[in-house]
């Protein structure tokens, strides 16, 4: 999950990460509130989980309450590559005497944590790397040593920073550490960490990701989803813990198995183009245990998207008998009543594929059609469709 910067700097706080003092809100009389408690200029901050706030014109110096207040109705509402601005971060405007860069990253490729710091901050990290790679510091974290003050002075230094601000810098830059650790997460990027004329070192932006695996250990962070901009289907599944996508076309896909939904995706567009360009609707993977409950649960997802026109259950008997996912699907369908109004086609295969096939041809349900492969289903799912 990506954080907004607020929520970021929330973290930061938390952790003793020194930060200009300001405040979120979503309305323009607020913003002047918030520059008035501040007493100072402030920067008027779009909050959008995007990059180049700035450049998009979201991010303003206000030298007075009046400025902040009509800066903050400028923005608010303001379209930010594609992410439409609902709240405003404001905060007190710091003096910078430099701008530097400095994140911590899980490095998949290299199968460790890696730490990036540069003298060049504030401007496009991905532009630094391209045009001047030397000053751009990548050191690897060792995950059981960690980082403690000498190490991240050794990282401000690689990063070229300057002599006078090391030991300042040390400080904030193992606390940044102590964000990525505690907090479970898998990025934390500060640009621009500045220094201000009297070499204090601040972080002024704050780009964090949090691990959603970690999130057992973690109930603070259930605040920070942003439920108003999640899809109410997407949302739905999850207090289902099903893994569900929501996509565009007017197939309904369930299936167990991450590999084999992706699969059906597949072979639902395939099938599709013969059918007047129908795609799947979604990404439905119910896992192993394709119980009852569970079918009823995922396809009460499916059957609330009113693209939906036909559903795909594609299901592989593994653990799960083929007798166990037929009795769960007629249960369902049982338990959604009025709600199942789309016809289904269901494609069985594997562990005890012929009593499951059985089960379903004598329940004969008028909405359930069995085929034998995923093909053949995919073709009948499209084309009912396409009707
Ligand atoms: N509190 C602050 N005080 C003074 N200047 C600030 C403050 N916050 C931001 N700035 C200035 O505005 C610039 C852009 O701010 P920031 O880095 O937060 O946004 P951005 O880089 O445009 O967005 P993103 O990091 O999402 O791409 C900073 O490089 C800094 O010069
Ligand atoms: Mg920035």
């Amino acid at each position: 999950m990506d954080l907004f910067e607020y929520q970021a700097k929330e973290l930061f706080a938390k952790h003793e990460v020194p930060t200009s003092p300001g405040r979120v809100t979503d309305t323009p009389a607020d913003a002047r509130t918030i520059a008035e408690e501040v007493g100072k200029p402030v920067m008027v901050k779009a909050q959008v989980k995007v990059g180049g706030r700035g450049k998009a014109g979201g991010v303003k110096y206000a030298a007075t309450p009046d400025d902040a207040q009509k800066y903050a109705q400028d923005i608010l509402g303001m379209d930010i590559k594609g992410h439409t601005v609902k709240r405003l971060l404001v905060a007190e405007a710091s003096d910078i005497a430099e701008e530097y860069y400095i994140s911590f990253l899980l490095d998949r490729a290299n199968r460790t944590y890696l730490a990036m710091c540069s003298v060049e901050g504030g401007v496009e990290i991905e532009e630094v790397a391209a045009t001047k790679p030397d000053r751009l510091a990548k050191v690897p974290v060792d995950a059981v040593k960690g980082v403690d003050v000498a190490f991240a002075r050794s990282i401000a230094e690689q990063g070229h920073l300057p002599a006078e601000v090391l030991d300042a810098a040390a400080v904030t830059i193992q606390k940044l550490w102590e964000v990525f650790i505690n907090e479970d997460a898998t990025l934390v990027e500060v640009n621009p960490l500045v220094r201000t004329p009297d070499d204090q070192i601040l972080a002024l932006d704050g780009k964090v990701t949090l691990d959603a695996n970690a999130d057992f250990r973690q109930p603070g962070h259930a605040e920070f989803e942003d439920t108003a901009a999640a899809d109410p289907l997407e949302l739905k599944a999850k207090e289902n813990d099903l893994n569900y996508v929501k996509l565009d076309g007017q197939v309904g896909v369930i299936g167990n198995g991450a590999g084999l939904v992706m699969s059906t995706l597949d072979v639902v567009a395939y099938a599709g183009e013969k059918h007047g360009g129908v795609k799947p609707a979604n990404f439905l993977d119910i896992g192993g245990g394709a119980s009852a409950t569970i079918m009823a649960a995922g396809l009460d997802v499916i059957l609330g998207d009113d693209q939906v026109k036909s559903v795909f259950v594609n299901v592989f008997g593994g653990i799960t008998s083929c007798v166990a996912v037929a009795e769960g699907i007629i249960e369902a369908l049982k338990t959604l009543g009025d709600a199942a109004n789309k016809p289904l086609v269901v494609r069985l295969d594997g562990n005890s594929v012929e009593d499951g096939r059985r089960i379903l041809a004598e329940a004969n349900h008028p909405l359930v059609t069995v085929v034998g492969t995923m093909d053949e289903a995919a073709d009948k799912a499209a084309e009912l469709a396409a009707k």
